[in-house]
């Protein structure tokens, strides 16, 4: 071999490696400016998604199946603390904000009332909050909080049109104490393979585990503390990087994300419950898990879907929606 050829195959091994380095770099930039945990309330946007996200620990607190009597009151009054110190901060900017989780929280106290549950602290706090962003408690009517509804009626509409498949789909975080037939599963799986896949690839992959199997994982993902062991069956969404080529190193996420959603629309058409939970984990804690569930390495973890047979009535988080003016931009 002449020496240009050796520099020849060196650059070519080496090209992509350096290319996925600069990449990465690029990466860790974006994280370092943009991510929520950085100067979170120096940004009024982090802020705000980080207020929801607390807004949401006490909604989706509501929609488990055996709430602890008197639950998450340290977790309300952290959320009111901070949205005070957002309206001081934001108030002028961007009021309407505080809508939704004062409904969250007006829900809360009227959850917690119905359980008989004195919270007058929460109550005081809650007040002060509306005094000082001038809303009255009245005018905060927005549908907020849990909701009953029953399987037949979700099982209706799902098969109604478009329109009222999704509207009602929902989260569900808990089921009846048996594993879903492999045929309906099954039919979820064909419908979601109607996915469109760059270039056809069809890279994804799911994975199925029941019962103590499926409490495992779902005590290992942790994003379910209290309905672990009310999910009986959890499918997880992989995509293979082996699909996918040196210039585009995110496609796997995008295609999978695709596949995930539709797996969950699929779910509900044929009558099952799902709820996605989280793999949006640091690797270390994504390596061990997929371990330790025979996930293949080559192989992401898109999502975790806990799926299963719906009760015949069951308690859903409203989850409330953005408004489309504050997430649509005409170009
Ligand atoms: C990627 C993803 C991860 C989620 N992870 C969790 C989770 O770990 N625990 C949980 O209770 N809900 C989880 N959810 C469910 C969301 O809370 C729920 O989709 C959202 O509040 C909207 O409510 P809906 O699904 O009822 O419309 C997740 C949803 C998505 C899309």
């Amino acid at each position: 071999m002449t020496f240009s050829q050796i520099y020849k195959d060196i650059r070519t091994r080496l090209s992509l490696p350096i290319l996925f380095l600069m990449e990465t770099f690029t990466y860790w930039m974006r994280l370092c400016r943009y991510n929520a945990s950085i100067n979170t309330d120096a940004d009024i946007r982090k802020m705000q998604y980080t207020l929801l996200r607390e807004n949401h620990t006490i909604e989706k607190g509501m929609s488990i199946r055996n709430t602890r009597r008197g639950f998450g009151q340290a977790k309300v009054t952290a959320l009111i603390q901070r949205l005070r110190r957002y309206n001081r901060m934001y108030g002028s900017q961007d009021k309407s904000f505080l809508v939704y989780p004062l409904s969250t929280i007006k829900a809360y106290i009227a959850y917690q009332h119905q359980d008989k549950v004195d919270i007058p602290e929460i109550e005081k706090l809650y007040a002060t909050l509306c005094n000082e962003a001038n809303i009255s408690s009245n005018t905060i009517v927005l549908p907020a909080g849990i909701e009953r509804v029953l399987a037949t009626n979700l099982q209706k509409e799902a098969v109604g049109n478009f329109s009222s498949l999704l509207y009602s789909r929902h989260s569900i975080r808990y089921f009846k104490d048996e594993i879903p037939s492999k045929d309906l599963l099954e039919q979820a799986l064909i419908l979601s393979s109607r996915t469109p896949s760059a270039c056809n690839r069809q890279a994804w992959h799911t994975h199925i585990y029941f019962g103590e199997d499926s409490h495992e994982l779902l005590r290992m993902q942790d994003g379910c503390k209290g309905f672990c062991e009310d999910i009986h069956c959890c499918i997880v969404v992989t995509a293979d990087m082996k699909g996918f080529l040196g210039h585009e190193p995110f496609q796997c996420y995008i295609d999978g994300g695709l596949y995930a959603q539709n797996l969950i629309n699929a779910l509900h058409y044929v009558g099952l419950g799902a709820i996605p939970l989280s793999c949006g984990f640091l690797s270390k804690k994504l390596y061990k898990i997929q371990e330790k569930i025979n996930i293949p390495k080559n192989e992401v973890m898109i999502v975790i879907i806990g799926t299963g047979v719906m009760l015949d009535e069951m308690k859903i988080a409203i989850s409330t929606r953005k408004s489309i003016s504050s997430t649509n931009t005409y170009h």
